[in-house]
């Protein structure tokens, strides 16, 4: 059996972030029986950052796993041991969200060596960056995953990419404070992009699912 670890950074559990999420787990699906893909909603968890104990780091019993105990543990232990890895979040102010950055300095900090800099985890594997926000490829704001996608390639391999762009923030833009979006604009937006958006994601799925399945022939 080959696990996909798919990782929701995003609150709302039915909207655009999920829906990507939920399509690039059908397509991983369809590769095979043989593929079995787990999500984790991070809002669903509580847990807290890098706490900066260093027991990753201590002398002879160094460890590419974040030792700190709390709900985050057995993701973290799961993904160490995952033949593929999926993020996805909304961007929020440039960034990912809080939750997907404190997630990811629980997940990387471990992988970094203060010996030699080097940047290793427990096992490489593909992985797939997801973002979704109300910007244009024309026009956006997104920092992504920032500085994080440096040490996620340097430990796991170069990831792939999909962005859902001007996405619906809300269903019926009539009754919130939202002037500054055309609804007509955001509606025609959707009805050319979203269903392409959606097939983009289970086909990254699928070809995540496939590219485990050749590698491990
Ligand atoms: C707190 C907050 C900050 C946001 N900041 C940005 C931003 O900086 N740039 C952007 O393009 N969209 C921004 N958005 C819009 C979301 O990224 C976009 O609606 C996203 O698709 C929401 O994902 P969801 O539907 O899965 O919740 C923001 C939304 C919220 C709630």
């Amino acid at each position: 059996m080959k696990k996909i670890v798919i990782i929701d950074g995003g609150p709302r559990k039915t909207f655009n972030t999920a829906s990507i999420l939920e399509k690039i787990a059908e397509g991983a699906a369809s590769a095979g029986s043989i593929i079995e893909v787990k999500t984790v909603r991070l809002y669903s968890l509580d847990y807290k950052g890098c706490m900066s104990c260093m027991a990753c780091k201590i002398k002879d019993r160094a460890s590419n796993i974040c030792k700190f105990k709390d709900a985050l543990t057995p993701v973290l232990e799961e993904i160490a041991e995952a033949d593929g890895l999926v993020l996805g979040s909304p961007i929020y102010f440039g960034d990912v969200t809080g939750q997907m950055r404190t997630f990811l300095e629980r997940l990387a900090f471990p992988w970094l060596s203060y010996n030699d800099y080097s940047i290793t985890a427990a096992k490489r594997m593909p992985v797939l960056l997801v973002e979704t926000m109300n910007g244009t490829p024309e026009r956006n704001n997104s920092n992504g995953y920032g500085s994080m996608e440096h040490c996620i390639a340097q430990a796991l391999g170069d990831p792939e990419r999909l962005t859902a762009y001007n996405t619906y923030q809300v269903k019926d833009y009539s009754r919130y404070e939202l002037a500054g979006f055309s609804e007509e604009a955001k509606r025609q937006y959707r009805d050319n992009h979203w269903e392409q958006d959606l097939q983009q994601a289970y086909d990254a799925g699928r070809r995540m699912a496939e590219r485990i399945l050749n590698i491990n022939i």
